[in-house]
């Protein structure tokens, strides 16, 4: 028994997942059902205890703390020069949508991908431009030629790159991450690359940051934050690391002019709590959901062969195909729900090219995971008897 295998209750607490009725399980947002490290948890508290909640400072020491984590873990110690704090890293693309193109203009992403992505692209007057990922039956590769001709396109100003990919699971290679770093400087394109996921990673893979390849370093943009590693996705906090000047004075202006850029009262002592004083945690965190992912994916290999589980790298979050017990994964995640109670994330929502998928979120304790997978096989049984 693990610290990750305590049940926790998340009810009362205004949580938007567990916003369900009793008896209902929520496997949708892509938050945890576990509590955060002990360091961070004890640091907010120690914060909260002093009672006064006032405007908060950037210090440098948060600045170093990402720094050092990100050489530790991942290998590269960002200079702090480069970094922009902002209120999330939603907020961070919005305002990199706004500043980096003009109303009209093509941001490419890459189907099926994070639903937000979508609204922080239309809702500020920009055209999707989707170079759909290519899916063989069994995993997800780029599609390169699909992908330069719309790069080359001249009305195409931004690509929005989710390194690691959510929901597929793909952990970009450096190759591909080269590939993609080359059309878009040879078609003048600027990488916003989103890498809210980077800690959660298989052991033994490398996650590569888009900011350390030096060859694309003037084209990047890259968001990072503790939200997903420590849970702390309420407390809005990221950093977007930028390592060309000019092109991090305009994130920074943005970020600035429309404030977006104080932290909350308890952004700065968690984040430094996090970035310090947690590394084990991490690990046994990341050991943990990918237990949870290989059970997960051998028992619906084994129990559910209609489904097909996709083969992550990274992320909590498993993306299952389900085009064999319905082309409709609407239809199909809601009437789940009211067979068994499992609530799924619809793959529709990630674009046209996740239609026929489900998205089941893997970061809760072990006996909830077999409860999702068991109530998952329950439903399926039934509307493979009874149809939708
Ligand atoms: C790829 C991706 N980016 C961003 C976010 C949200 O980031 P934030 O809460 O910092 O706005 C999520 C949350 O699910 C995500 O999956």
């Amino acid at each position: 028994m693990t610290e990750f295998d305590i049940i926790t209750d998340r009810s009362g607490t205004y949580s938007y997942k567990w916003d369900v009725k009793a008896g209902e399980l929520p496997m949708w947002v892509a938050d945890m059902d576990f509590e955060t490290a002990p360091a961070v948890k004890r640091a907010i508290v120690e914060r909260a205890r002093h009672g006064i909640f006032g405007y908060s400072a950037t210090p440098c020491e948060f600045f170093e703390a990402v720094s050092g984590y990100f050489g530790r873990r991942h290998g590269f110690k960002i200079p702090t020069e480069w970094m922009v704090y902002s209120n999330g890293i939603v907020a961070a693309i919005g305002s990199a949508v706004r500043r980096l193109t003009h109303p009209d203009e093509n941001v490419l992403i890459q189907a099926p991908v994070y639903n937000i992505f979508y609204n922080s692209i239309v809702n500020n007057g920009r055209r999707v431009l989707s170079s759909d990922l290519v899916y063989d039956g069994n995993g997800y590769s780029v599609d390169f030629a699909d992908l330069e001709a719309k790069l080359a396109l001249p009305q195409t100003s931004l690509m929005i790159l989710c390194n690691p990919h959510n929901p597929v699971g793909r952990l970009w290679s450096r190759e591909e991450l080269m590939k993609i770093g080359a059309l878009c400087k040879k078609h003048g394109v600027t990488v916003l690359s989103d890498e809210i996921h980077c800690d959660i990673v298989r052991r033994g893979r490398e996650y590569v940051p888009f900011f350390s390849l030096e060859e694309y370093r003037d084209i990047s943009v890259c968001c990072i934050s503790a939200s997903k590693t420590f849970n702390l996705a309420g407390l809005q906090s990221a950093v977007a690391v930028i390592p060309n000047p000019h092109l991090r004075h305009r994130i920074w202006r943005g970020i600035n002019t429309e404030e977006l850029g104080e932290p909350n009262a308890f952004a700065m002592t968690a984040g430094i709590a996090a970035f310090t004083e947690c590394d084990g945690w991490v690990d046994a965190l990341v050991d943990y959901l990918f237990e949870n992912r290989a059970l997960a994916q051998d028992y619906i290999k084994e129990k559910i062969p209609s489904l097909r589980p996709i083969e992550g790298e990274a992320t909590y979050l498993l993306w299952i195909d389900v085009s064999a017990v319905s082309e409709d994964s609407v239809a199909f995640t809601e009437r789940l729900r009211e067979l068994t109670g499992l609530y799924l994330s619809e793959g529709r929502e990630y674009g046209e090219a996740g239609r026929s998928f489900v998205r089941m979120n893997l970061a809760t304790q072990r006996e909830r995971v077999l409860d999702g997978l068991e109530r998952l096989r329950r439903g399926v049984e039934i509307i493979l008897s009874e149809g939708l």
